[in-house]
C-alpha cells in the first residue's frame, strides 16, 4: 500500500527510484511519481502504472543525483494525475511524497486556507505541504525544524521524504506508523517502504521507527527523534537475496510463490523440527515458553489470509495441546473493550509485519499487560519488533499481492507451536507426537506432488474461469481452508465466492444452488467424512457442479464428485497444508484465463498500512 523510494547519491536518482518504483508496485499502486532534484524541484507524476511514469521521464528529463518516488493507492481524492505525489508547497520549493493518513487534514487546509493557501488536489498530503511552507514563514525557523513542527500538528499515520531546492544536498524522512528504512551505500544512501528496492545495491540497513526521523546526505545519515533528541541506531544486515524478488522464469510471482511452497515449508521447519529427537525448537519463543505453556487462553489476532492460518491454528491448539483459542480478527479487537490482561497470551499472525490493525492489536494488548507474540514472514517488520517474543516463518519474500507461501509457512508455524506445547502441556503423548512430527517432516514432498498436477487442474479452471459465483464447503481444520479459497478466487479473478462451514450450506446457501454453481468441496478422508459426503449428495440433487478436494485414498468421494483433484493422505490435523493448494492453483488458473491482473489486483494491497 503506498511505496516510497528515496535516493541521494552519485547515480541518476530518477533510474534508481524507478526501478525501486517498480520493485514495490506489488505492494498495490493507482499512480506514480518523482521529483528529483537539479536547481529546481522537477515533479513528473500521473495516473497509471510506473512504466508510464518511466516514458514520461524519458521524455522530458529529470536527471539529478538527489531524488523522491512514490507509488499512491488512493485514500483522500480520486487516483488521478494530480493527487498523485509528490506535492509541492506553495513556492514550489520541496516537494513531498507520504504513505499514511492525516486525520486531521480537514481541520489544518481549513486554517491553511483562511491564510490563503491554494490546493491543487484534494490529498492530505498536500496539505502537510503547505503546512511545512506555512511554519517556515511565520516562525522563520530552518526547513528541519519546520517539518518536526509541523509533524508534530499531524494526528494520523506517515512515512514521508522530502527534497527540498534550497537545500539541495539532503533528503529529510520521518515516520509515524508507515514504516521506512534507509540503506547505507559508500556516499550513497536508499531510502524505501521495504528492502526490495535496495537490496540490489546494499544489504546494510537502518529501520526508522515511530516518531523518528533523519536528515540524509551523501556522507550519511543522522536519526532523531520528532522532538530532536539525537539517536544513535543499530545498522542492520539483510538476508534477503536478489533472486528471492525476481519471476525465476514464471509467468507471475502468484505461480512461482506457489511452486515454492514445497521449499518454503521445508526452510520453516528446518531446525525446529527435530525428527530424531521428537521435539520441536523454537529458538524465537523459548524466553517465554513457560508463561505460554500455562497460558489459560491463546487470543489469536489477524487480518484477511492470516487471520485464516489463525483460525486453522484454533484447531490445531485445541486438538494437539487442548489450549483454549479464541480467534480475532485484528481490525475489531481494539475497537470494543477486549478482555485481556496480563494472564493473558495474544499471538498475532502477519505476512507483512506491517498491517496496521494488527499492530493496533499488538499495541492494545501489550497496553494491558497481555504477553504478545508474532508469528511474522517480514524480518525486521514493525510487528516483529514489537512483539515481545516471535516466531519468523521464513518463506522469503512474497510479491504476489495474493498470499499463498505465507500462509502455508503461517499453518506450519502453528502446526509446530501446537506439537511443542502439548509435549509440554503432557497433553501429547510421546507416541502421538512421533507421528505428528514424522507426518510434518513428509509434508513438502507431498506438496510437491499436488503443485505437479497444475495441469490437471487447468481443465476445470477453464471450464468454470466465467462461472459469476462459487461456494466453498469445508469442515473442521479445512472450513478455514474453505474460506481461504474463497478469499484467494475473488481477490484475483473478481468472481464472487464464498466459503462456509458444510454444516451451514443448509441454513441458507443451498437457496443459490442450482446447475450453475461450481460448489468446491473439502472432503478429505477423516471424522468429517461421512458428513462431507451428505452434504455432497445434498449439491448433487440440486444439479451443484461438485469440485472435490479429496485424499488419494478417498474413493466415495471421487465417485461421486464431477471434479476431483486429489491430495496424498496425511494426518487429518495436516490436511489444511495439502488442500489449499489445488484451491490456490484453480483460484491463479482462473485469473489467468481471465486476463486478470494476477500478481496486482485492482484495489488491493500488499501491505495495509492504514486501518
Ligand atoms: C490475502 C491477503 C490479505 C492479507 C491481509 C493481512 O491474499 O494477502 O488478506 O492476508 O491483508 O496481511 P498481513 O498478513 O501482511 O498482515
Amino acid at each position: 500500500m503506498c511505496g516510497i523510494v528515496g535516493y541521494i547519491g552519485f547515480r541518476e536518482a530518477s533510474d534508481v527510484i524507478i526501478k525501486g518504483l517498480k520493485r514495490l508496485e506489488y505492494r498495490g499502486y493507482d499512480s506514480a511519481g518523482i521529483a528529483v532534484l537539479n536547481g529546481d524541484v522537477k515533479v513528473r507524476k500521473g495516473k497509471g502504472k510506473v512504466v508510464n511514469l518511466e516514458k514520461m521521464v524519458a521524455e522530458s528529463g529529470a536527471a539529478g543525483t538527489v531524488g523522491i518516488g512514490h507509488t499512491r493507492w488512493a485514500t483522500h481524492g480520486e487516483p488521478n494525475d494530480v493527487n498523485a505525489h509528490p506535492h509541492t508547497d506553495g513556492t514550489k520549493n520541496f516537494a513531498l511524497v507520504h504513505n499514511g493518513i492525516i486525520e486531521n487534514y480537514d481541520a489544518l487546509k481549513k486554517e491553511l486556507l483562511a491564510k490563503g493557501h491554494v490546493f491543487e488536489g484534494q490529498t492530505d498530503t498536500e496539505v502537510l505541504a503547505h503546512l511545512i511552507e506555512e511554519i517556515q514563514k511565520v516562525a522563520k525557523t530552518d526547513f528541519e525544524t519546520a517539518v518536526q513542527m509541523a509533524l508534530k500538528q499531524v494526528d494520523g499515520t506517515y512515512g514521508i521524504a522530502i527534497v527540498n531546492k534550497n537545500e539541495p544536498d539532503q533528503i529529510i524522512v520521518a515516520r509515524k506508523g508507515s514504516p521506512l528504512l534507509l540503506g547505507i551505500g559508500d556516499d550513497e544512501v536508499f531510502i524505501a517502504s521495504d528492502a526490495s528496492p535496495i537490496i540490489e545495491y546494499t544489504n546494510k540497513v537502518i529501520y526508522l521507527d515511530d516518531d523518528e526521523m533523519a536528515t540524509i546526505t551523501r556522507e550519511g545519515y543522522q536519526v532523531k527523534t520528532i522532538s530532536n533528541i539525537e539517536l544513535s541506531k543499530e545498522v542492520h544486515e539483510l538476508e534477503m537475496s536478489i533472486e528471492q524478488i525476481e519471476k525465476g522464469g514464471f509467468p507471475h510471482f502468484m505461480l512461482k510463490e506457489i511452486h515454492e511452497q514445497s521449499q518454503t515449508i521445508a526452510d520453516c521447519m528446518r531446525g525446529r523440527l527435530m525428527v530424531d529427537q521428537n521435539r520441536i525448537v523454537l529458538g524465537g519463543i523459548e524466553g517465554v515458553l513457560d508463561r505460554l505453556t500455562n497460558a489459560k487462553r491463546l487470543v489469536i489476532a489477524a487480518c484477511g489470509t492470516s487471520w485464516h492460518a489463525g483460525l486453522v491454528g484454533e484447531y490445531l491448539l485445541e486438538y494437539i495441546a487442548k489450549l483454549p483459542v479464541e480467534v480475532e480478527y485484528a481490525s475489531e479487537f481494539r475497537y470494543r473493550e477486549p478482555l485481556i490482561g496480563p494472564d493473558d497470551v495474544m499471538l498475532v499472525i502477519s505476512q507483512s509485519g506491517e498491517t496496521a490493525d494488527t499492530l493496533a492489536a499488538v499495541r492494545e494488548a501489550r497496553q494491558r499487560g497481555a504477553l504478545v507474540l508474532g508469528i511474522c514472514n517480514v524480518v525486521g517488520s514493525t510487528i516483529a519488533r514489537e512483539t515481545d517474543a516471535g516466531v519468523y516463518t521464513h518463506a522469503g519474500p512474497e510479491i504476489g499481492v495474493a498470499s499463498t507461501k505465507a500462509f502455508t509457512a503461517q499453518v506450519t508455524v502453528l502446526s509446530m507451536i501446537s506439537i511443542l506445547l502439548g509435549q509440554r502441556r503432557k497433553v501429547l503423548s510421546e507416541a502421538d507426537a512421533a507421528i505428528l512430527i514424522k507426518a510434518m517432516s513428509e509434508i513438502p514432498g507431498k506438496v510437491a506432488q499436488i503443485t505437479e498436477k497444475q495441469d490437471e487442474i487447468d481443465h476445470i479452471s477453464r471450464l468454470f474461469a466465467y462461472a459469476p459465483n462459487f461456494l466453498y464447503l469445508g469442515r473442521s481444520y479445512n472450513f478455514p481452508v474453505a474460506l481461504e479459497g474463497a478469499l484467494k478466487l475473488k481477490e484475483i479473478s473478481y468472481i464472487h465466492a464464498e466459503g462456509y462451514p458444510a454444516a451451514e450450506m443448509k441454513h441458507g446457501p443451498i437457496a443459490l444452488i442450482d446447475e450453475h454453481m461450481p460448489v468446491v468441496v473439502l472432503a478429505v478422508t477423516d471424522h468429517t467424512n461421512e458428513k462431507m459426503i451428505s452434504n455432497i449428495e445434498e449439491v448433487r440433487a440440486r444439479k451443484g457442479r461438485i469440485i472435490a478436494i479429496t485424499t488419494e485414498s478417498n474413493h466415495d468421494v471421487r465417485n461421486l464428485a464431477e471434479f476431483a483433484i486429489t491430495i496424498p493422505d496425511t494426518h487429518d490435523v495436516l490436511t489444511p497444508l495439502l488442500t489449499v493448494i489445488p484451491l490456490q492453483i484453480l483460484s491463479y488458473q482462473i485469473a489467468v484465463y481471465r486476463k486478470a491482473n494476477v500478481d496486482q489486483p485492482r484495489n488491493l494491497a500488499k501491505s495495509v498500512t492504514v486501518e
